[in-house]
Parts: C-alpha cells; structure tokens; sequence
C-alpha cells in the first residue's frame, strides 16, 4: 500500500470570515482532531489576528498535534468594518484577493509538512465557489459547509425556479403576498419572509449573483454539511436531498462539541470581539427567568432611531434586561445628550449593557426568560438548545425566514420583522415574557429537549457525524 495512504486524511476548513461561521466551523475542526484527523483551519488575517487575541484557541488546540491555523489575506484594510452593508465589499475583496492566493496555496502543496500528507478533502464555506475549482484541479473532495439556516439555504437554492415562475422580481408592493413555489413553505411564506436582496431582486445583485453560483458549485460538491438537526428541519431536509443527495444535518454544533468533548459550555470561546464577562455576575444576582436577552449578532446594524426605539420599548416593558451593543452594531455615534433621560435611569434601575458577551453562557443562565435577536443561525440554534422563547428582528439573508420558522413553524417565539416601534417592541416583550409565557416555554424545552437527544450517542446528528468522517475517511483513500 502506498505509505501516504496509510496517514490520517488531511482537512483543509476554511469559513466565511464571520463570527458565526468562524465559531461553528472551529468546533468541527475539534470534533474532526479527535477523531485523529489532520486539519488546516485557514482564517482570513483579520480573523486569525482577532481569534488569536481575545480567546485561548492557540493553547487549546496545542493538545492536537495534527491541528495548525494558517492565515490569508482578504484584500481590505485592517478597520474595514466588514459588516452591514459593507458585507458585500468583504465578498468582493475575497473573490479579487483571496481566491487566487487560495488557489496558489492548496496547488503547490505548501499547506503540508513533511509529516503530513498533502491535503486529501477541502471543507469551505457554501458562499466560497471558487473552492470547486480547486479541489477539482488537485483530484480532491470537496464538502461544503452551509453555515445559514437550511431553511435559508433551501430557499436560496428555489431562487432559479421563483425567477422562472415570475415570482421574482416581484409585481406590486404587497410584501404579505404568498410565494407558492419554494416545495415545503407552501401556505406560511409571505415575499416578506424572503432574504432581503429579494426584496430589489436585481439582477446585477452582487449577493443574488453569489447565491446563484453558490447553488450550482452546491450541487457538485461531494457532500454539504449542515448546522442543524434532522428532528428540526425533517421535511424541508428531504426536498433539499432532492438537490443535494449527500446532506449531513450534525448539529447543533455547539452542543455536539460539547457533548463529544465532554465539557462544560463555560469551557470554550471562539470570540472575535473581548467578551465581557462581568454580565454573568449581573445575571447570577436576578431571579429566576426575569431578564430579556438582547443581540443582533456580529453583522446587523441598526439606526439611531431604531436604536432608541428598542431602548425605550425595552424601559417601558419594565423587565430587567441585559443588552449587547457590540462596537459598530449602531450607524453612528450617539452621545449621552441625546439620550432622554428616562432611558438612562431605566437602565440604571434594570439594565446591563455590555460591547460583547460570553452568549452560549448567558442564554444557558436561569435568569434568561426571553431573547431578542436578530435572528442568527447560530444565535437561533444556541436559542434552541438553551430553551429560551424569542423575539425575532431580522436583519438580512436567512434571518428573514429563520424568524418565520421560529413564529409559525416551530413556535418557539414572535416575529417582529419589518417593525422597529416602542409599542411593539414593549407589547412583543411583555407577550412572550408573560401573556404566553408558558406556551412558548412549553414549546422550548420540547425542542431543547429533541436537539439535545440528536447529538447524544445513536441520535440523527451523532450518527451523521460519524458518517461524515466515515465518508471522508473513504474519500481521501
Ligand atoms: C451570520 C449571519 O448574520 C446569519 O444570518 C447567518 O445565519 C450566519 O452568519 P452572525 O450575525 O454572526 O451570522 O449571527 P449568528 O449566526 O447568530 O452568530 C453570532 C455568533 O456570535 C453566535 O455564535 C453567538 O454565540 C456569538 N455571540 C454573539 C457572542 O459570542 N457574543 C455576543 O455578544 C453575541
């Protein structure tokens, strides 16, 4: 046999240079190291910088020596914002900048050691196209990692068909129309619940442009992973398998790394941003189910108006609540003296406003009754296993359908989408933090319940795991 193949497979991971999929993806990589894989994670410098300083990953990761970061440009300067609408400036950089140093570095082989074997399987992030080429260029795998929604996702991939059935662009203004054709959310799917770039549907959309080659190179990968479980998504998971045969449903993740590891959630923090941890002390001195959790995530912004909007909905629902203002969440500054009094000594009285916090452990804290979020796929799993009911305001891309699933399908919570009003926002947080609270508690801990059981030994996200490695154990051979 020939002695290269008698090594463990090399795994090269490379995610979308977000929080989220940086987060999810590092606990695939640790899952992969335990089964004795090699693994490359390759971070864009400004990630890799950020990782490198507000967490631990470096020493944690020193007790696999099969285990290396490696860092690549992503063409824009070290204080590009990368968020809102610049997102799509990051996208641009990385196709001009990033995808010919990729290439360069997976062909000449430079990514392995002596004691390595040269890379035997690619797992990149779904948005990543350019990644096909190049595994097809070296005779390797490739498995894509989708680290939206697979409702999202699901969608994103009926857009050729939506186009062709002139659902889109769409005729009118009637954003509560019904979109007919997306197999699965017949009856629910209002245009509304779309991504917003369906919203202008333009053609010359960099973000449709994206998702339409993303749906194609999708279609010829290997394998797509996919961050959620089968319990959750069944139905929509089978329409997909009509596209993509080879799905692997393995999380959530952060639980599944959990469980795998055996470790407690306060153990690991894959931040990007310092997090502030004296909020766990704030929410250890409140009763029992009393806070409202407030986070847009890593990417959303929000106006200055909406911003007090939500201040002042937040004040006059009277509920203690524990916010995150992360440093670029709010378009512009605001300072102190345009702020109504009432707001500050509200939160004086019953607010913690933090830039960044430890969020897998706030949502797991007993004092969380509720979460406001933007609707994150990785904020929603985090949710979901948490057991805490939700008050959707999504931002873009899958966050508009995830925050329909959560209202309508799953019913673990409100949707407040296209809304940003003090009364509504008190009247939301009042509904789920009281009028309903026991219904949407009810339906949460059901569906904590079920998440937690898919990742336990013989559950669907355990045994798709294995099936994983398994398959790329084969794969590289
Ligand atoms: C992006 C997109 O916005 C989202 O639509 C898509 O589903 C995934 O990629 P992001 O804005 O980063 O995600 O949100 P989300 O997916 O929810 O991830 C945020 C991550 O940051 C979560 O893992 C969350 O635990 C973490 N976080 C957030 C913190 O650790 N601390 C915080 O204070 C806030």
């Amino acid at each position: 046999m020939d002695s290269q193949k008698t090594l463990s497979p090399h795994i090269l991971i490379f995610p979308l240079p977000l929080q989220g999929p940086v987060n999810c993806m590092l606990k695939l990589a640790e899952l992969l190291c335990l089964a004795d894989f090699h693994v490359t994670f390759l971070n864009t410098d400004h990630v890799q910088h950020r990782l490198l300083r507000y967490t631990d990953v470096q020493s944690r990761f020193t007790r696999y020596p099969k285990f290396r970061f490696q860092a690549i440009g992503d063409g824009l300067s070290e204080d590009h914002p990368r968020s809102g609408d610049l997102f799509t400036e990051m996208v641009d950089g990385m196709e001009a900048v990033t995808y010919p140093n990729f290439t360069e570095m997976v062909t000449s082989g430079n990514l392995s050691s002596k004691s390595e074997q040269p890379v035997t399987c690619i797992i990149a992030d779904g948005l990543f196209s350019f990644a096909g080429g190049v595994a097809q260029q070296i005779g390797i795998p490739l498995i894509y990692f989708e680290t939206i929604s697979p409702c999202g996702l699901w969608i994103h991939l009926c857009v050729p068909k939506l186009i062709e059935a002139g659902e889109l662009p769409f005729k009118g203004d009637d954003l509560d129309a019904r979109i007919t054709c997306v197999p699965g959310m017949e009856g629910f799917l209002r245009r509304r619940d779309l991504s917003s770039f369906c919203r202008s549907c333009d053609p010359t959309d960099p973000l449709i442009k994206l998702i339409l080659k993303e749906n194609q190179e999708l279609q010829k990968a290997q394998g797509v992973i996919i961050n959620t479980f089968e319990e959750l998504e069944g139905p929509l998971l089978s329409h997909m398998r009509s596209l993509c045969p080879n799905l692997y449903a393995i999380g959530p993740l952060h639980t599944h790394h959990r469980a795998r590891l055996g470790t407690s959630h306060a153990t690991f923090s894959n931040s990007l941003w310092e997090e502030d941890k004296s909020c766990l002390a704030w929410l250890d001195a409140q009763p029992l189910k009393s806070v409202i959790f407030v986070s847009i995530g890593s990417l959303a912004v929000m106006t200055k108006d909406q911003l007090l909007e939500f201040w002042h909905g937040l004040v006059n629902s009277g509920k203690l609540f524990l916010w995150v203002r992360q440093h670029g969440s709010i378009a512009g500054d605001i300072t102190e003296s345009q702020i109504p009094v009432e707001l500050l000594e509200g939160t004086r009285k019953r607010g913690c406003i933090v830039g960044w916090a430890p969020q897998e452990e706030v949502l797991a804290n007993p004092a969380i009754g509720g979460f406001l979020t933007h609707s994150g796929w990785n904020s929603t799993l985090e949710n979901i296993v948490a057991g805490v009911p939700m008050a959707c305001w999504p931002y873009f891309v899958d966050q508009q359908v995830n925050s329909r699933f959560v209202g309508e399908v799953w019913k673990l919570g409100l949707d407040m989408k296209d809304t940003c009003d003090r009364v509504i926002v008190e009247k939301m947080i009042k509904e789920l933090m009281e009028e309903r609270k026991d219904e949407f508690m009810g339906r949460a801990n059901q569906m904590s319940k079920l998440a937690r059981k898919s990742v336990s030994e013989g559950g669907s996200s355990f045994c798709n795991l294995d099936r994983l490695m398994e398959d790329i154990r084969v794969m590289s051979l």
